[in-house]
């Protein structure tokens, strides 16, 4: 019956626009993935998915926000690493990863890249170590804040080669890479979905990637590990959260939409030029995401204690 259907279409879920928080600036790393993603999406929900940076303290104001935001079905969060990190990092957090999110999914898996502004006088991997050796604290780290994942793949470098860096926080790597490539820091470890750019059009220099092998799409890039840093691996993966009490509805549409995009090929074409890998289906779930985000906290709870890094 009519008069039925156009109520149900009326407040059918969504009736309007979706906001999904982004922790870093535009034009960064994670940005690049959720517009990239809520483009996708916004073809299966019949609504649009808007873009929102909020960015300070490493990616923990977004989170808050989001914690806090009516549980409506349409605020949503896409964060990485800096989720199982920040507890570890931040004293006196002022949320719970583990009890204040509701879980849509994970996305993808993205390297990272150990960069050098372009004159910096080191070749190679085993040049840039030797450099870091020499020059030390002279040397400027750029990251985005306590909780990203430049400042994790940075700490890990420093305590691998017993140096420390002088360290330049920034609201994102957008304006790191910025200040990268004009010259004002020396050195950024950053995800390809950003630097794979710069560095096929030869503005950085590339010291080597993160992962433990070589990836497809910079073949040529020794991984830290081959260079002589044993071990060395940090593996960037993306969550899309929702403030807990979100109505599963809500939880179970969003997610429908986003295991749609993640068989887009405008999405996953996107994400395979910029290194990334598309999570497996075990991961796109709600379950796949809290189970990894447990495992998660755990792993860098005891790397990030030992390290001794921390904010009151
Ligand atoms: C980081 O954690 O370093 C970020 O991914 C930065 C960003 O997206 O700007």
């Amino acid at each position: 019956c009519l008069a039925w259907s156009s109520a149900s279409a009326q407040g059918a879920y969504p009736n309007h626009p979706i906001s999904l928080v982004v922790p870093f600036a535009a034009g960064g790393p994670t940005d690049v993935v959720a517009r990239s993603l809520g483009a996708s999406m916004a073809k299966t929900l019949g609504q649009s998915v808007v873009i929102e940076n909020r960015t300070g303290a490493g990616g923990t104001l977004a989170s808050q926000h989001v914690a806090r935001a009516a549980p409506d079905g349409y605020t949503f969060l896409i964060h990485h690493n800096g989720m199982a990190t920040a507890p570890a990092l931040y004293r006196k957090l002022s949320y719970n990863p583990l009890t204040d999110f509701a879980y849509v999914g994970q996305v993808a898996d993205v390297p990272m890249t150990l960069l050098g502004r372009k004159d910096l006088p080191a070749d190679g991997m085993g040049g840039f170590i030797k450099y870091a050796r020499e020059n030390g604290n002279k040397i400027n780290l750029a990251n985005a804040g306590l909780g990203a994942v430049s400042q994790l793949c940075g700490m890990l470098l420093q305590e691998a080669l017993g140096v420390q860096f002088t360290t330049v926080p920034y609201a994102g790597t957008a304006p790191a890479m910025t200040a990268l490539l004009g010259g004002q820091v020396d050195v950024l470890c950053d995800q390809t979905t950003q630097t794979i750019p710069q560095i096929k059009a030869d503005r950085v220099k590339l010291f080597g990637v993160t992962t433990l092998d070589r990836i497809k799409t910079l073949p040529d890039a020794p991984t830290l590990q081959e260079a002589g840093l044993k071990g060395f691996e940090v593996k960037v993966w993306h969550g899309v959260y929702a403030p807990k009490g979100t109505p599963p509805e809500a939880i179970n549409k969003f997610n429908a939409a986003l295991r749609a995009a993640l068989k887009d090929p405008a999405f996953t074409q996107k994400m395979t030029e910029l290194g990334a890998d598309i999570v497996p289906e075990s991961k796109q779930t709600p379950e796949g995401l809290q189970t990894w985000l447990q495992s998660e906290i755990n792993k860098w709870g005891v790397v990030i204690r030992k390290a001794g890094v921390y904010a009151d």
